[in-house]
């Protein structure tokens, strides 16, 4: 009787486990998938391919994909019971904070690049912007890549 009791909570445990991770891996393609689109329309205003309006609208667009996916992996990875005593792992939470506030900051400077008319950007903005986005894309790959190699394990 025992045995099959605990059959049947490993096997729940289990099930568990690969709902999350599949909830896990989709809330990454979801939010990353997102910012990755955001940091590209980003780029086609740099070459002269879309206007400053176009990329505000769309980053403002982009918003609920990219946090519901981040709630999606934070909540997903809770479940999957991340080890924290492992140095990889809470770097990766770190990295996973400092993507967070960093994208709390990202509607303050939209507004402000908002303020600064149509077309040209003061250098002060240009570089806030490309900050901002070189630290998402960091935080954001090193996740991906902790995630990976804890994974390996
Ligand atoms: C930007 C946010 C995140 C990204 C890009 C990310 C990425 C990944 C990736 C690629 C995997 C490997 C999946 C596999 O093995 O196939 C993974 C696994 C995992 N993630 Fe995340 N993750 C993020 C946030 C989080 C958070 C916030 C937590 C915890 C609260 C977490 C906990 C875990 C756990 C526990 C695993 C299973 C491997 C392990 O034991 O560490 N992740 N993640």
């Amino acid at each position: 009787m025992g045995c099959v009791w605990v059959s049947a909570h490993l096997q729940a445990d289990l099930t568990l486990r690969t709902v999350a991770l599949f909830v896990h891996l989709a809330s990454l393609v979801l939010g990353f998938g997102a910012v990755l689109v955001a940091d590209y329309h980003g780029l086609l205003w740099m070459v002269g391919r879309c206007t400053l309006s176009d990329i505000l609208v769309s980053t403002t667009r982009l918003h609920l994909p990219v946090w519901t996916g981040l709630a999606g992996l934070v909540v997903s990875g809770v479940i999957l019971h991340p080890d924290l005593a492992s140095p990889l792992t809470r770097t990766k939470l770190a990295l996973v904070l400092l993507l967070t506030l960093n994208g709390l900051q990202t509607g303050l400077l939209s507004r402000r690049m908002e303020q600064g008319g149509p077309t040209s950007l003061p250098p002060r903005l240009l570089a806030w912007g490309a900050t901002t986005a070189f630290i998402s894309q960091v935080c954001w790959w090193g996740a991906v890549v902790i995630g990976f190699l804890n994974g390996q394990r």
